[in-house]
């Protein structure tokens, strides 16, 4: 987990209680902060990370990083996990992620391509089509909660604008939708495979091992996509070893402490612009995260995608295509937490 950047004074608990005995509802620190916070993005209005996850790790300390020409493939659990993924997809998808790319398919490193406007191209698949129901539920109840959530699924993808042909929706038995069942790595590795070979992928997004709510399914996709890595299946292998295939590289989506919401945009777009600044004066500064080989995962530059307030309020009209799971507690959640406007990455090194 990040050590910079998380300062722990996200004070939104201190604000002075209102002494005039109003008490009304606009009198919460919470409403102020949320007003305040577009305010202040509107005059931040960051860029995206210029070349996102394009960087790849020199495999030695004499190497220089070599660049790529990201495929990205975002794999959740269930539908409405791709809003908290807004921000990035926002980013990518703004920049060109869901044209047609004019450099060769594959790992090519023409570095000409990247001038401008960097073009990644991005998919996406969720594992499952969210049929939980707390009941345990008939089959008949499940399967048309199910259908419902695919529809809302598409409506969602449909307010951040990624195409068709670009997402899928799975529904198979052993990965179902189920709050208390860890998915088997196996199973999950099974059915991302196909995805990796059948488009090049060389960049894959998901949750990390906390998956935002600690909800087992999402645990399990980090945990699976680590095993396709580590143990490829033979065909995996096989398209591996092939000359000029890039192993994927897997980023995982920070989870942070639910008070570190809606106060971080602006803790992040003031130590982003600190960074930046600093590294103007220091002008070879050392990069601040230093790989050791004890870590397990690690920050890399670039990873940190802020939305705009257009942005923002396109992640929320997406949310807001996910009428079966509205409830106040969502509401409050999303508005409280941090990703419907930050995402930060790490990637898992293997
Ligand atoms: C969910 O998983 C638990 C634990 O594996 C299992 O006992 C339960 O039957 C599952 N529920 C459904 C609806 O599949």
């Amino acid at each position: 987990m990040s050590k910079n950047s998380k300062p722990s004074s996200s004070s939104k608990t201190t604000a002075p209680q209102a002494n005039n005995g109003s008490g009304s509802i606009l009198s919460i620190p919470l409403i102020r902060i949320f007003i305040l916070v577009p305010i202040l993005s509107l005059l931040w209005t960051p860029k995206s990370p210029a070349r996102p996850f394009a960087l790849l790790r020199p495999t030695s300390t004499h190497a220089t990083p070599k660049l790529i020409n990201p495929r990205i493939l975002l794999v959740t659990a269930h539908p409405d996990d791709e809003i908290v993924f807004a921000p990035t997809v926002l980013a990518l998808l703004s920049a060109g992620a869901d044209r047609k790319v004019k450099t060769p398919a594959g790992g090519g490193t023409s570095g000409s391509s990247y001038d401008g406007v960097e073009e990644a191209e991005f998919w996406s698949v969720c594992l499952s089509t969210g049929d939980y129901v707390d009941d345990g539920g008939e089959v008949t109840v499940r399967e048309k909660r199910g259908e419902e959530r695919k529809r809302e699924w598409v409506r969602s993808w449909e307010v951040l604008g990624l195409k068709e042909e670009r997402r899928w929706i799975l529904d198979v038995p052993p990965l179902r939708d189920n709050i208390s069942a860890d998915w088997d790595a196996k199973e999950v590795a099974n059915q991302v495979e196909p995805f990796i070979l059948k488009h090049s992928i060389n960049t894959i997004l998901t949750f990390d091992h906390s998956g935002v709510t600690h909800h087992p399914n999402h645990r399990s996709l980090p945990r699976g996509i680590e095993h396709m890595l580590t143990s490829p299946s033979p065909t995996l292998a096989t398209y591996l070893s092939k000359s000029g295939a890039i192993a994927p590289r897997l980023f995982m989506l920070k989870t942070v402490p639910w008070y570190h919401g809606t106060l971080d945009p602006v803790v992040a777009h003031l130590s982003h612009g600190a960074r930046t600044l600093l590294r103007l004066v220091c002008s070879q500064s050392p990069s601040q995260n230093s790989m050791g080989p004890a870590q397990v995962t690690t920050d890399i530059p670039n990873t940190i995608f802020i939305s705009d307030i257009k942005r923002y309020i396109r992640g929320w009209r997406a949310l807001l295509q996910h009428k079966t799971q509205m409830s106040p507690r969502m509401i409050a959640l999303a508005a409280v937490e941090k990703y419907v406007w930050v995402n930060e990455w790490a990637e898992s090194v293997l």
